[in-house]
Formats: C-alpha cells, sequence, structure tokens
C-alpha cells in the first residue's frame, strides 16, 4: 500500500537527515528530491541547457560524486525557478511517492504541489546560523574549503531565491507539522517524525 511521508523546508534544516532515518525505521523508500534539482544544476555547468539536462536526466546522475558543492546548489537553485524544469521531474517524484511499500520525498515543494495528499507532512526547519554551522562542519568534513560565512551566504541566497519564485516557492503547505530542529539533536528530531507517521499510521 502507498504511504507518503512529505518533508520540506529551508536549505539544511535536517530533511534529508530526518527522511533517510524515517525510511530506515519503517522500512519505505526514500528519495532526496534535492538531488534531481543538484543534477540538472551540475550538467547546465556543462553546457547543456536547464530544460536539456531536466529532460536527460537519468538515475545514475543522482550518484554523481560532486552534487554536493554549494557551486552545484547554487546551480540548483537557479534551475529550479524554471517551471519547465521542474514540470520535467513531476512525474518521477509523483511515481516514487505513491510506490507500493511506503516513501519518504524531502525536497522543497513536496507537501505543497508534488504530492498534496501525502499522509504526513512535516515543513522541518532550524535558525540561519544552526543551519550554516552544520552544514560548515558537514563541508569541511568532506574536503571542501569553505568558510562559514560562505555557507551562510549560500543558503541565505538559495532560500531567498527558493521562497521568491512564481512556480512551487518553497512555504509550508497548510497541513503540514512544524519542526524546528534548532535545539534537537538528530536522534530527538527523527523521534518527532517516527511519532507524527505512527500517528498517522493509526488513523
Ligand atoms: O536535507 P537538509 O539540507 O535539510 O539537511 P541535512 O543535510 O539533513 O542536515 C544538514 C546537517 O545538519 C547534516 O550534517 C546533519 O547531520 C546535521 N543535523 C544536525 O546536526 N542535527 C539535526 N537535528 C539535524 C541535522
Ligand atoms: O541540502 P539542501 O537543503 O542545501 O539543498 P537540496 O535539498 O539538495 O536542494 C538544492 C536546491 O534544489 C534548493 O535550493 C532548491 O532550489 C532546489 N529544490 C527545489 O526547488 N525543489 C525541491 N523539491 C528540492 C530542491
Amino acid at each position: 500500500m502507498a504511504f507518503t511521508v512529505a518533508i520540506d523546508g529551508p536549505a539544511a534544516a535536517g530533511k534529508g537527515t530526518v527522511a533517510r532515518q524515517v525510511a530506515a525505521h519503517f522500512g519505505f523508500g526514500h528519495l532526496d528530491t534535492g538531488l534531481l534539482y543538484r543534477a540538472t544544476g551540475r550538467r547546465t555547468l556543462d553546457g547543456l541547457t536547464p530544460i536539456e539536462a531536466a529532460r536527460a536526466l537519468r538515475a545514475d546522475d543522482l550518484d554523481a560524486q560532486d552534487l554536493r558543492s554549494p557551486e552545484v546548489a547554487q546551480a540548483a537553485s537557479r534551475v529550479a525557478a524554471i517551471p519547465e524544469v521542474r514540470a520535467a521531474l513531476v512525474d518521477f517524484q509523483r511515481a516514487f511517492a505513491r510506490r507500493d511499500g511506503g516513501a519518504v520525498l524531502d525536497g522543497r515543494d513536496i507537501g505543497t504541489v508534488i504530492c498534496p495528499e501525502a499522509e504526513v507532512k512535516l515543513y522541518v526547519t532550524a535558525s540561519d546560523d544552526i543551519r550554516a554551522a552544520r552544514r560548515h562542519i558537514e563541508l569541511t568534513g568532506k574536503g571542501h574549503d569553505i568558510t562559514y560565512g560562505a555557507v551562510l551566504e549560500d543558503l541565505r541566497q538559495r532560500d531567498a531565491r527558493d521562497s521568491a519564485r512564481a512556480t512551487a516557492p518553497l512555504k509550508p503547505a497548510e497541513d503540514a507539522v512544524h519542526l524546528d530542529t534548532s535545539q534537537l539533536t538528530i536522534e530527538e528530531a527523527v523521534a518527532a517524525a517516527i511519532t507524527e507517521v505512527n500517528a498517522a499510521r493509526k488513523t
């Protein structure tokens, strides 16, 4: 049976971490939809047009090693504002969301556009400085040479662009449960999300 958990929120709020662990806990599939936009943006850096890049996207592209850099994140956020790019990626996401056995998708528009009927919707946030500090630790740990200030700037620019765009902007669904992870450990954030899923499964 299909059961969809939609997780949205601004950059580096903890969406992916929560999504991955909730999926593992319940045995659901997990799709990090940011990777679709990152892989599309990555290919525009090689000269493809955004629409060509989105239409040519293949599952293998999501495994590319260099998708996590801030340069690729910025390219992702630029292509993500183009309605035809988003349209090219909708069917794949919806099919994943309704697969048998349950699915967790994290992104910006999962609860609002991709899966408005999701059984559980979470809107994950954290303060700007905490998100930047966490992402800075993550990136430097992976060998990226980047300052805290540059990470903060990347997050703020993308959040502003993602919130202001006309098509599928970053915003909470009206019926989303808000989860501020600023003062939560990963374990606490995951436990709060699991509680929401369990509550929805009982109804
Ligand atoms: O997917 P999203 O960009 O929203 O965030 P993430 O990649 O899941 O989390 C960003 C960073 O914050 C990762 O390095 C997580 O390990 C860390 N994190 C944390 O320290 N505490 C939390 N409650 C959630 C995430
Ligand atoms: O991990 P982080 O939160 O920093 O970014 P991401 O989730 O990998 O998303 C990268 C960019 O893709 C975002 O800044 C958005 O512009 C775009 N995106 C989107 O528009 N819609 C989604 N469902 C997921 C990502």
